[in-house]
């Protein structure tokens, strides 16, 4: 079911007592029934967030994970790990895993799997370069890294991915996709999904923007018919900034 979602991608920012208090701001706000929140705290401070919000409509997900099963990856974590600490969604793609951390289309396809395999929704990111969109070939860079990485899940795989358009020039940078920019990718990406599955999966895809998103620009990005949410960075570290984004819908 298409959902109006805003979730906060907290990055490598936050310890335990920064973590819990930014929870605590969180948790004094009335949630808007129409919107679906998340944050994404550090590894380790997952179980903590997930038994502070415990019963109130937060949801704590994670920012990454690897896709083996177990094994010898030291410094890595698993699906497995965290479901145990009670995360059900982990964001997947972001541009600064495939930058950094060489989360390539092949290495994400195999971590879409091993997330649904354990019954976890994924947040799935993709999106253009600076250098793409000069060159006018954002559409088909997004279209590959849907491709390569997402598409080759069924229809009842599908259902539990979240889809999230983050230009990587947008990110951290201040400069936004303009609302037209958004609507336009959005759109050829509910289109690129009807017709690798059908309009019924298309129509119920949640897509969310992220890039530079701020409580002064939200409105107007989420009024946009495709575009159904937010990933957001540094304004959800603010809590009010959050929940004003929040409350933007
Ligand atoms: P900013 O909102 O800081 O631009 O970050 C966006 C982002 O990368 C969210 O995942």
């Amino acid at each position: 079911m298409r959902r109006n979602i805003v979730a906060g991608n907290w990055k490598m920012n936050n310890n335990l007592l920064q973590t819990e208090a930014l929870l605590q701001e969180l948790k004094m706000q009335v949630i808007p029934e129409n919107v679906t929140v998340m944050v994404a705290p550090a590894y380790t401070n997952l179980y903590h967030a997930f038994e502070s919000v415990r019963g109130q409509a937060i949801e704590v997900v994670a920012q990454n994970m690897h896709q083996s099963k177990n094994g010898a990856y030291t410094g890595e974590v698993s699906a497995e790990m965290l479901k145990s600490v009670g995360i059900d969604t982990v964001i997947l793609g972001h541009s600064e895993r495939r930058a950094y951390f060489n989360d390539t289309n092949a290495v994400l396809a195999e971590k879409v799997n091993t997330a649904l395999e354990n019954d976890m929704q994924a947040i799935f990111c993709f999106g253009e370069e600076l250098e793409d969109r000069k060159q006018g070939e954002q559409f088909e860079v997004v279209k590959a890294q849907l491709e390569q990485g997402l598409l080759h899940l069924n229809e009842e795989q599908f259902k539990n991915i979240i889809l999230a358009y983050e230009p990587v020039w947008a990110i951290g940078t201040g400069e936004t996709a303009s609302p037209e920019q958004a609507q336009d990718i959005h759109a050829y990406v509910r289109k690129l999904i009807a017709s690798a599955y059908s309009d019924t999966v298309a129509e119920n895809v949640s897509i969310l923007y992220g890039g530079s998103v701020k409580p002064g620009n939200a409105k107007e990005i989420f009024a946009n018919p495709d575009v159904d949410g937010g990933l957001i960075g540094g304004a959800a570290l603010n809590a009010n900034d959050f929940m004003a984004i929040v409350n933007a819908f």
